[in-house]
């Protein structure tokens, strides 16, 4: 049995929950450790063959403890099994749904020296009803911008589960 770290950079709880999931599913195969950006650092990586990060977009960015992170850990990192995945809600759109195309998967490859063996991308959440008037409000303008549903009253969820499954299974592939 592999032990397995899932590390997730989320704010709202979108990226958390996608990594739960994840975590689920590995767990049918390999011993699964969930844990938060914040408290990877309190954790040996020395005690695990697996490393999945999933990291959400606000505004255009990762949040920096997310590079930080990274760059502190990369030998780790690239001796072990390794996967990245990005959520954001560019990727509802079915021409930058994919790693080669979704603009946060790129920018994220430019920002790291870390070349992941797995990446995907998942739709995250756009929960109206949760954001300040400065976030409704920006939300909803890129929204319009983009064709999007501009509903302020509304949740939208436009991640696919079956992909996230299929993310996770292909991680288990060769175990
Ligand atoms: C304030 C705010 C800014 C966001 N900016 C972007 C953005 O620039 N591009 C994008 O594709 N998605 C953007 N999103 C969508 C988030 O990536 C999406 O809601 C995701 O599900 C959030 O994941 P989290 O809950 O793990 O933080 C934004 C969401 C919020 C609330």
């Amino acid at each position: 049995m592999k032990n397995t770290l899932i590390i997730y950079s989320s704010i709202d709880g979108h990226t958390k929950k996608i990594s739960a999931k994840i975590a689920e599913y590995l767990s049918e195969k390999d011993n699964v450790d969930l844990v938060s950006l914040s408290d990877a650092d309190t954790l040996s990586l020395k005690n695990y063959q697996q490393i999945i990060i999933g990291a959400s977009i606000r505004y255009g960015n990762y949040r920096k403890d997310l590079f930080e992170f990274i760059d502190k850990n990369l030998e780790d990192l690239n001796e072990k099994e390794n996967a990245f995945f990005s959520v954001n809600v560019v990727a509802r759109k079915s021409e930058k749904n994919s790693a080669e195309s979704n603009p946060y998967v790129n920018k994220f490859l430019k920002a790291t020296k870390w070349k992941p063996k797995n990446i995907d991308v998942f739709a995250g959440v756009v929960d109206y009803p949760t954001y300040n008037f400065f976030d409704k409000f920006m939300i909803r303008l890129i929204m319009w911008i983009t064709s999007g549903p501009t509903n302020s009253k509304a949740r939208f969820e436009f991640t696919d589960w079956n992909r996230v499954k299929r993310f996770a299974e292909d991680l288990t592939k060769f175990n």
